[in-house]
């Protein structure tokens, strides 16, 4: 009698504390991507549904202190960079946190056997089921088709956790995110220039501007998920080749005979995205397939069929990202994420500057919010492009652990060596205020200076005016009438794209400065920068008009159109030369 009773007990209690189990939103999607829409189809429950529920990392809150503690130029450990190694050990999860994610699965059902946790333990895998996956995270998935690409993608718009879990739990993919792919659609801004042919473009480029890089000289290709670099001549898609013929012919012809890399990310199919290129320098963040991150190997006919690239790439010392995407398109979750990951290749002794947009204060293709604080949880696209409405600056830029680069231009009929303006000619230099990053410490000074004398009017729903968030660009460089040869043809290219890389290639020079004489490569470099203001040529003149508005302005100092100016090539590597 008396164990019978037990039995009851305890399953009575068991029952009755399941559904009482309590849980709360952990991510909820407003934004909607207008290129994604549901499909009138109703899903079958039984669709494998491949699930990554990323890990919360230890010791994440003590990383904006590690880093200063080998990035800041009055730290006695200025450059004593850590080992990838040391890196990944720092943060990984704690057991704690696997182990209560790991019960929680089982308490659905979920055995250890189905699971795969991911090297370093960030991630968690398992093949699940959309019906599972519905009762697990108390939500319900639409299949969205990709207008341009027709391609499918199962998304959720919000998803819930118990309340006990959510601390372990950083995201969950596939769930809100309709990441982007690193390919897309830019606008084609050129004139012609003496036509001409010929096969190899950087051949071209290198024989009528650089003659010093020999005949034949490329860059060293990272393949990374089968990417490869495009050996065809595509006026078509003109975009396929812009982006690399720019940077590389450039950053060539500024840094030879330093070796470039170039990651060629994703294969020509599924393309590859910020995620892809993460992966590839970083085992530990490798987050296996997520759509719509790119699934390698790739399903898709004639697509990438080897292993994915988790960990493979030692990361260059300075890495130069020419793509940027609306901070309104991302949620917070998935951006802090990243932005952690640019915060270790930081420690690491990686120099991560990224351009900060080509159309001013709006997002790309003049995309405006309708919302204050514009991230993907609380903003919504104005259905029109370039109509007024909230700001939308660019991520990574925004990202406090990246350099963000802005573009100047020189003024018409002025003399070469007359000051430059912000770029208002093609582009729009991008700029201003993170809705998701506060205001980093080596940024105050310059941020609150410029709110004390040159406070645009705008008002709160315009943009972060509280003069507590991250400002951007950091820097600029010239990013206009860039004379590339695309396609066998001399092109002018304008773009944040163009600037991002000259600085890359400027920091690289720096760098092989410092190695010459014993020290170590220069990292994070925004609390030097901010420190010495002098080694930039500030720029005061020009806006970066959008969103209805024209913009802010060009300042003396620091400003959200041209950061702290272009760079004084030898005024800079004197201050790095003189850091430990
Ligand atoms: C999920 O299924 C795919 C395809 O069968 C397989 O390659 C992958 O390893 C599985 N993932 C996990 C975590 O079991
Ligand atoms: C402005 O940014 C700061 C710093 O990130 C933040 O605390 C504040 O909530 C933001 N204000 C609005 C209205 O979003």
């Amino acid at each position: 009698m008396k164990l019978s009773i037990i039995t009851i007990a305890n399953f009575f209690i068991s029952v009755s504390c399941a559904p009482a189990a309590s849980y709360a939103v952990h991510e909820k999607r407003h934004v909607g991507d207008l290129r994604w829409r549901p499909r009138d189809v109703e899903l079958d429950s039984r669709t494998v549904l491949p699930l990554s529920i990323g890990l919360t990392q230890q010791n994440l809150h003590k990383g904006h202190d590690f880093l200063m503690d080998v990035s800041h130029p009055n730290s006695p450990n200025y450059a004593n960079h850590w080992t990838l190694e040391q890196v990944a050990e720092a943060f990984a999860p704690t057991l704690e946190t696997i182990n209560a994610v790991k019960e929680w699965l089982a308490s659905f059902g979920i055995d250890e056997d189905r699971i795969s946790i991911s090297k370093s333990s960030s991630w968690i895998r398992l093949n699940s089921t959309v019906g599972e996956v519905e009762k697990l995270l108390r939500t319900k998935y639409k299949v969205y088709e990709h207008s341009e690409t027709k391609k499918p993608h199962l998304a959720c718009d919000d998803y819930s956790l118990p309340v006990d879990i959510k601390s372990h739990i950083d995201f969950i993919t596939p769930t809100i995110g309709f990441d982007a792919y690193l390919i897309e659609p830019r606008r084609k801004r050129h004139s012609n220039v003496d036509q001409y042919y010929l096969p190899g473009d950087l051949e071209t480029f290198f024989d009528n501007l650089a003659p010093n890089v020999p005949q034949n000289y490329l860059p060293t290709v990272a393949s990374i998920d089968g990417g490869t670099l495009q050996p065809s001549i595509s006026t078509e898609d003109w975009n396929h080749n812009s982006e690399p013929d720019l940077d590389f012919e450039y950053a060539i012809a500024l840094v030879y005979p330093q070796e470039v890399t170039l990651y060629q990310v994703g294969d020509s199919v599924e393309g590859g995205n910020f995620d892809t290129f993460l992966d590839a320098i970083d085992g530990s963040y490798c987050s296996g397939d997520n759509p719509p991150d790119p699934t390698y190997p790739d399903p898709y006919s004639g697509g990438y069929k080897g292993p994915k690239s988790c960990g493979q790439f030692a990361p260059t010392s300075v890495i130069s990202i020419s793509y940027g995407r609306d901070e309104g398109f991302f949620t917070s979750s998935y951006m802090n994420r990243q932005c952690n990951e640019y915060m270790k290749l930081g420690l690491a002794g990686v120099t991560v500057v990224a351009s900060s947009g080509d159309y001013g204060v709006a997002g790309n293709y003049n995309q405006c919010c309708t919302n204050a604080g514009c991230v993907g949880s609380s903003g919504e696209y104005t259905n029109q492009a370039g109509a007024a409405g909230t700001f939308n600056p660019s991520f990574p830029g925004t990202c406090e652990y990246v350099t963000a680069v802005g573009a100047t231009q020189m003024v018409p009929g002025a003399a070469i060596t007359a000051a430059e303006v912000a770029c208002e000619f093609s582009i729009y230099s991008g700029g201003g205020f993170s809705n998701n990053f506060a205001l980093p410490s080596w940024q105050t000074s310059a941020v609150e200076t410029y709110f004390e004398y040159y406070k645009p009017l705008y008002s709160a729903v315009l943009y972060n005016n509280s003069g507590r968030s991250r400002g951007i660009p950091d820097i600029s460089a010239n990013g206009a009438f860039y004379l590339v040869a695309l396609d066998g043809v001399g092109q002018h290219i304008f773009g944040t794209s163009a600037s991002a890389p000259t600085v890359g290639s400027i920091i690289s020079l720096i760098n092989e400065q410092r190695i010459a004489s014993g020290k170590k490569t220069v990292g994070f470099i925004n609390p030097v920068l901010y420190a010495n203001p002098s080694a930039m040529n500030d720029i005061t003149r020009g806006n970066n008009p959008g969103c209805g508005t024209s913009g802010f302005s060009a300042v003396p100092g620091w400003d959200p159109v041209t950061g702290l100016g272009t760079p004084n090539y030898p005024a800079l590597s004197k201050v790095f030369m003189a850091l430990p």
